[in-house]
């Protein structure tokens, strides 16, 4: 628990350093870009500024800094955005409707609640200290949100502009997809508490606890999928081969027309990929990205591999190259509570507990996940047909 007692002056300059990172995000976007909300699952960056500034002030500073007044009586209805606890919550496809208070407003709050913050800290108790870090791994969560949402909101638009200016997209290494052998055995998958391990200083609850399972010998490939790879599935008619598909991936498939991950364009005759910097030529060495898990999973089976569970994956962090790299990957495990899991007492209990059905596992990071914030224990977790995440694959396969 040693990091979640850091002197004073470290907490302070860690919780002004996310909060910061948030506003320099939203810093390249007009009022006009915050406001809007391009799908249900997408929420204005605006949205995102004061949400998480409400967590603070919801979960650290109303139950804990003695006196504290919130800026707006209405905002806990604003930006509630699923605690069943708290309250009543405005309806989330309706976010982009939010057109007061405005993006300068939001900014006004941000204040508010950083000064009331920089007040409360050196008096935190520890277990308001643990709500800080919480709130600021959640903040965090939120910023690759904010990217990856106004991402989707700029591809709406014919203009497609760079969300992030002066990105640059990862490179792609050259050379061969090597596959490398894991005897299995008994493996320890998990956090062992809230101060994580291996170095890291945190874990969410759905990391825990630690426990073992055995593990049949299999093999990862070196690398992830390349946009390369993933063309000759394109080119071999992976999207009309019902055979390499789950029924329900092959119809929403069909339905929607998907013939390429989310954001490849052609133009001229070449593939192009919409990114954080706008359209650019769709390089083949580097990660694909944007790809449902269904289309993770029909990839793999076109491939004559699968995906890795999420254990397989942990259990190999070290070995294999690229863990922590430029998108999330795919596994085959659903998103389910660890053996003996239990959720936080109080309406942070509603944080991860209760999602945990009808969705898959993504583990390592993404070229848009703030720097040091996942590690190897981190289940990230979406629904097997969303796109609009960094999301890509690594190919499996088990040792006969
Ligand atoms: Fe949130």
């Amino acid at each position: 628990m040693k990091a979640l007692k850091p002197r004073t002056a470290d907490a302070a300059a860690g919780y002004l350093a996310v909060r910061a990172h948030t506003e320099t995000l939203a810093a390249a976007l007009s009022p006009e870009d915050q406001c809007v909300q391009s799908m249900a699952d997408a929420s204005p960056a605006k949205w995102h500024r004061a949400h998480t500034t409400w967590f603070f002030e919801q979960f650290c500073l109303v139950p804990h800094a003695a006196g504290y007044r919130p800026f707006d009586a209405d905002f806990s209805y604003l930006f509630n955005s699923y605690y069943d606890a708290v309250g009543a919550r405005h309806p989330r496809p309706q976010r982009g409707l939010l057109t007061r208070p405005s993006a300068g407003a939001v900014g006004e709050y941000r204040a508010h609640v950083d000064a009331a913050m920089a007040d409360f800290l050196p008096h935190a108790s520890a277990a308001a200290r643990a709500l800080v870090t919480l709130g600021l791994q959640h903040e965090q969560q939120h910023q690759e949100l904010l990217a990856t949402d106004i991402v989707h909101a700029f591809w709406q638009s014919p203009l497609l502009p760079a969300a992030i200016p002066g990105w640059t997209e990862p490179a792609g290494a050259a050379g061969p997809t090597r596959w490398k052998d894991f005897q299995g055995g008994v493996a320890a998958i998990g956090a062992a508490s809230m101060a994580g391990k291996d170095g890291h200083d945190f874990a969410f609850d759905n990391e825990r606890p630690r426990h073992r399972l055995l593990l049949a010998p299999y093999r990862l490939a070196s690398r992830l999928v390349r946009n390369g790879d993933y063309l000759d599935f394109i080119e071999a008619g992976g999207y009309r081969t019902p055979s390499l598909w789950m029924s329900e991936g092959f119809a929403q498939a069909q339905a929607e027309g998907w013939q390429a991950p989310l954001y490849w364009r052609e133009r001229d005759g070449a593939w192009h990929q919409f990114g954080p910097g706008g359209l650019a030529a769709l390089d083949p060495a580097a990660p694909v990205r944007h790809v449902s898990w269904y289309e993770a999973d029909a990839f793999a089976r076109w491939s004559g591999a699968r995906l890795p569970t999420e254990a397989e994956l942990e259990a190999a962090c070290g070995d294999i190259a690229e863990f922590d790299s430029h998108v999330w990957q795919w596994t085959a495990s659903a998103y389910l509570p660890y053996p003996g899991f239990r959720a936080a007492p109080g309406a942070v209990g509603e944080y991860n507990g209760k999602f945990m059905i009808n969705q898959m596992v993504l583990r390592g990071g993404s070229a848009v996940t703030p720097p040091g914030h996942a590690r190897p224990s981190y289940r990230n977790f979406f629904h097997p047909d969303r796109r609009w995440q960094f999301s890509g694959l690594r190919l499996a396969q088990d040792i006969a």
